[in-house]
């Protein structure tokens, strides 16, 4: 039986009911630039970096469903050029100082950074000056270069039990909290091999005393770019 397809740049991808463009599209091996994407939740729809041209509409890949005959733009100077302006948002509302912090070469904010060509942060640093949390034995949180992609939040509650993490306030008063009456971790239930201690795609939740283990050169993305890394693997993606 053949299967309904769409046009993605240009080139055919097939697709099963209700799958949405971005999944269809990594299921035939065509990377559409995400992150707040993950293939173990419903889409979140926040980071936008996924912007897809469709009938001339901007929408988001992970969360708009395929469509047959859809001719679907991507990979594109316009849309890429917008992709840049997002992560130069990003990367100037929290403090993403790269040599200094230890998710370098692991992160997948910067490494979309280098795979789109972003030389500049284009527009004036927001220079944030929130709290470091160092009360966890095990882990730190840095919420000065949180994307809110919320993954740890849906990973706490959704796959370990715990709703450790919570996304409060609106628009640029948004911060991530922490669910103790301190808002410590330290006291809450959270532990260092719980699924929410590994997704975060940026550098805020870290593993103490294991910082620049890996030597430059042999990092995630030193070794490959995103949008190779990024493609399902076939013994399964994380
Ligand atoms: S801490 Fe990391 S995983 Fe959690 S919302 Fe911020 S960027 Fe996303
Ligand atoms: S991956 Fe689609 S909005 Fe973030």
């Amino acid at each position: 039986m053949s299967r309904s397809t769409f046009l993605l740049d240009g080139q055919s991808v097939p697709f099963d009911d209700g799958q949405m463009i971005l999944e269809a599209a990594r299921a035939a091996g065509r990377y559409i630039p995400h992150l707040c994407w993950h293939p173990d939740f419903p889409p979140h729809g926040s980071c936008k970096l996924c912007v897809v041209k469709v009938a001339g509409r901007h929408v988001s890949a992970c969360a708009t469903p395929a469509r047959a005959g859809a001719e679907v733009e991507s990979d594109t100077p316009e849309i890429n050029t917008e992709r840049r302006t997002l992560l130069q948002m990003l990367f100037v509302e929290g403090n993403h100082f790269c040599p200094a912090c230890e998710k370098s070469g692991d992160c997948q904010l910067q490494a979309m950074a280098y795979d789109l060509e972003m030389t500049t942060p284009r527009f004036r640093h927001f220079f944030p000056d929130r709290p470091v949390d160092a009360s966890h034995p095990e882990v730190l949180l840095d919420f000065n270069r949180c994307i809110y992609c919320e993954l740890c939040v849906r990973a706490s509650r959704e796959q370990d039990g715990k709703a450790v993490f919570a996304l409060t306030g609106r628009g640029i008063n948004k911060k991530l909290a922490v669910n103790a009456e301190s808002g410590r971790l330290a006291d809450t239930d959270f532990a260092a091999d719980d699924k929410a201690a590994r997704i975060c795609p940026v550098g805020v939740i870290l593993k103490k005393r294991v910082g620049f283990a890996v030597p430059i050169g042999e990092r995630t993305y030193d070794r490959a770019p995103l949008h190779e890394v990024a493609l399902p693997k076939p013994e399964g993606d994380t």
